[in-house]
């Protein structure tokens, strides 16, 4: 009798173990997912995906980054109530100074959640209204935009990003 149920629990044993493996892994994946999200390429060259980048951009950041990229006036300035103005994302901006996973994050979670502290500002994020392909390809248009020596300089500031 004490022998039947031995043998009977030992699987019951192993599938328990392989569930809390399988636990354990989908864990594992989902947190490492959350760093390969960051390590994203940008593809300028890619005109299937500057152009829903264009789309993107058009219907969702246009209104405060400007139609042709120009930013807001007085940019560097603080507004009368305290905010600053949406900054350009042509070269006269700062946005090429950034690695495309800085970039990214700040779209789709925004600077708040980047940075971990408060800073009250204007720009949304834009987690629950974009895809994650949708973020990728409006930021690869913005920086199809940008002179080659500039692209080419992106590339290294966010290869050294990746690597850090
Ligand atoms: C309602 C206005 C508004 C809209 C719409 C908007 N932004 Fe912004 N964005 C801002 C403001 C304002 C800032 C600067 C915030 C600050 O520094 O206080 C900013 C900053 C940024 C930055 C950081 C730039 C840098 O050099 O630090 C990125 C990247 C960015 N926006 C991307 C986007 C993208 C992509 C979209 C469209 C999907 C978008 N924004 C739509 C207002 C907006």
């Amino acid at each position: 009798m004490f022998k039947i149920k031995q043998i009977k629990s030992t699987p019951t044993l192993i599938v328990g173990l392989i569930v809390i493996s399988l636990g354990v892994i989908l864990i594992y994946l989902s947190l490492s997912a959350k760093n390969v999200d960051a390590r994203i390429t940008l593809l300028p060259e890619d005109l299937s995906v500057t152009k829903l980048g264009k789309a993107v951009y058009m219907g969702n950041c246009a209104s405060c980054h400007g139609v042709v990229l120009e930013g807001q006036a007085n940019w560097q300035q603080r507004d009368s109530d305290g905010y600053m103005p949406a900054p350009p994302h042509d070269v006269s901006g700062h946005t090429w100074h950034h690695p495309s996973s800085y970039l990214f994050l700040m779209t789709k979670y925004g600077i708040e959640k980047m940075i971990g502290k408060k800073y009250p500002n204007n720009m949304p994020a834009y987690e629950n209204e974009l895809t994650d392909n949708e973020i990728i390809a409006v930021l690869s248009y913005i920086k199809s935009t940008w002179p080659k020596q500039i692209q080419r300089q992106h590339d290294e500031i966010s290869a050294y990003a990746n690597k850090n």
